[in-house]
């Protein structure tokens, strides 16, 4: 009822009279205060004058499935919106919808999480209303060996999303670090259900800062809002994600993963670097000569041997 009462409040942009309201709807007058009330309390400015009706002055940059959907220029990506103010991890609400049989392009929003995780057991700190925790439900046909590549895929489109929405040149540090004048913006996490060669469903899981004050996020981070000086919207943003995502999802399942590993080359922070790799005990130092098909890193060791990465943390 809320959603179509702030149809007819949007589509108008002027006052709409309660009458008309409450007999398109088909609900009393103390029903429809009732409904206004509760927006309200959701963060619409919303105002009332006797014998005008009621006015949208704004909207809030909550991530409510019906703000994202508003303006969404995607085919099934975020078709399906599952909801929280707070959850202990969105990876964890996505794993067990995709368990129940959620549809491709399913995804889970959170305005904070309470557990956020972050790659190699890492916490990833997701305070409410400030950043974007998504994570996304896809079904590709492809060998769980192929999983890296949509890691690759997301940390493009997430670049891709932060210019065309911002102005601002984000970079991918390998694997799936994203980084504005070397502080990490956000990251990205996948996680696979599989069996020995088929994928059942993949979860890419994205955090960005968007509008953290700078006490939050630490020496090494830094958030849109503190390189743009002004609030992004996180909605406007997030729709910009899953068009990006999607297109790029597209062109991968058409096309293949060449394109995608193009730009993420023509992103990347870390090739042509000096680089040091640690990985559980181990680490390897050399040049960050390449990206293989796999998503691999290629490493130009001191010896002369070239190797291949498939995890780890960069040191640049
Ligand atoms: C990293 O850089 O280590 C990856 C961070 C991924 C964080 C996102 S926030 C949404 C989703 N839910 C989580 O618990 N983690 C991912």
């Amino acid at each position: 009822m809320q959603e179509k009462i702030l149809d007819f409040l949007k589509k108008k942009q002027e006052y709409v009279s309660g009458d008309y309201m409450s007999q398109r709807l088909d609900i009393s007058r103390q029903a429809l205060w009732k409904h206004i009330q509760e927006l309200k309390d959701a963060g619409y400015d919303i105002v009332a004058v006797p014998h005008l009706g009621y006015r949208l002055i704004s909207s809030p940059d909550r991530l409510y499935p019906a703000e994202i959907q508003a303006h969404l220029r995607t085919k099934f990506l975020g078709k399906k919106i599952h909801y929280f103010d707070c959850v202990s991890s969105t990876m964890n609400m996505a794993m067990e919808l995709g368990m129940n049989g959620a549809p491709e392009g399913a995804i889970v929003v959170a305005e904070s999480q309470t557990k956020g995780r972050g790659r190699l057991g890492r916490s990833w700190l997701s305070p409410k209303y400030k950043g974007i925790y998504v994570s996304i439900i896809l079904r590709p046909k492809i060998s769980p060996l192929a999983a890296p590549l949509l890691t690759l895929l997301a940390g493009v489109s997430v670049c891709e999303a932060i210019k065309d929405l911002t102005g601002i040149d984000a970079q991918i540090k390998w694997p799936n670090d994203i980084f504005i004048h070397n502080k990490k913006v956000g990251g990205i996490l996948t996680e696979l259900n599989a069996e020995m060669d088929v994928t059942r469903f993949v979860n890419i899981g994205i955090g960005l800062n968007v509008n953290h004050d700078k006490k939050i996020e630490g020496l090494h981070a830094t958030s849109l809002k503190d390189q743009k000086k002004e609030d992004v919207s996180r909605v406007g943003l997030l729709q910009e994600l899953l068009h990006k995502i999607e297109a790029n999802y597209l062109l991968f399942q058409s096309q293949g993963s060449a394109q995608v590993i193009d730009k993420w080359r023509h992103y990347s922070l870390t090739l042509g670097k000096r680089v040091r790799i640690a990985y559980q005990k181990t680490h390897l130092e050399g040049e960050a000569m390449d990206i293989d098909t796999d998503g691999g890193l290629l490493i130009r060791t001191d010896f002369g041997t070239v190797q291949k990465v498939m995890a780890g943390d960069v040191l640049h």
